[in-house]
């Protein structure tokens, strides 16, 4: 999988995306990177990208022509049009279903705005996609760029080992996931879970189960919603909408 990134700021992407498992990746040709600064299409000896907003107001908006060239020069060559990515606060919520999708593209094209957004008619010209990282306004898409580069990157086979795998974690079946707990024993008095160090599978997996589904409904209750629930899983839910003793002393 090949991302490409359009960006004033390809030092930041290039030194968080080479970092940890998506350095790995990358490392191990799984996933390549590609930054093309977009200040290299400034019209102008200054090196400006940006100027002044039609119809007043404050701030700077990104012009049209830098952005189609960098896109242009990134995406030369490819065979197929890829898919162009902006990050913006006015977009849809990115998810994990969407971070599935985008693993499955051979090339995907991200661009980061910067001051008060992008002149829209690059954006309808090259068909972009708006994709917001959550409701909140950053100085840029540099950081949003990188948290989709991450999520789509542990999506793409062989970028995570196996005791990496994404399958079993928070999102994957719905519901937020269960605590861990490894050594030591004790921590500032604190016990692992005596049923953690049973042996028992069965019981183990009913009490994450449990603490999955108690996790859920007191943090995200919205998601309990879709969440694919069994008879056991809404008898425990109610019996916990009911009371407010923890997992741990409801199983008991
Ligand atoms: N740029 C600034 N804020 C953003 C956000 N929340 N999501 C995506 N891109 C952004």
């Amino acid at each position: 999988m090949n991302f490409t990134v359009l960006t004033l700021f390809p030092e930041m992407i290039e030194q968080g995306i080479r970092t940890s498992i998506t350095g790995r990746a990358l490392a191990q040709g799984i996933i390549t990177l590609r930054t093309v600064n977009i200040r290299d299409f400034a019209h102008d000896r200054y090196g400006h990208v940006d100027d002044y907003p039609y119809g007043g107001g404050a701030g700077m908006v990104m012009m049209a022509p830098p952005i189609y060239e960098a896109w242009e020069c990134a995406t030369a060559g490819m065979e197929k049009k890829p898919r162009l990515v902006y990050m913006t606060p006015q977009g849809r919520v990115f998810d994990q279903e969407t971070a599935k999708a985008y693993a499955k593209e051979e090339d995907l094209v991200i661009l980061c705005g910067h001051y008060e957004g992008v002149d829209e008619r690059v954006l309808e010209e090259l068909g972009a996609e708006r994709i917001s990282i959550g409701d909140y306004v950053l100085t840029g898409g540099e950081l949003p760029a990188m948290v989709v580069i991450d999520a789509v990157s542990r999506m793409v086979p062989g970028v995570l080992s196996n005791e990496e795998s994404g399958e079993t974690e928070s999102f994957m079946n719905g519901l937020l996931e269960y605590p861990q707990y490894t050594r030591p024993d004790v921590f500032m008095g604190r016990e692992v879970p005596e049923i953690l160090k049973s042996g028992h599978h069965a019981n183990i997996a009913r009490w994450r189960r449990d603490q999955s589904l108690l996790r859920t409904l007191e943090v995200r209750p919205d998601l309990l919603e879709t969440a694919e629930l069994d008879k056991k899983d809404k008898i425990f839910l109610e019996k916990a909408k009911n009371t407010c003793f923890s997992a741990d002393e409801m199983v008991n």
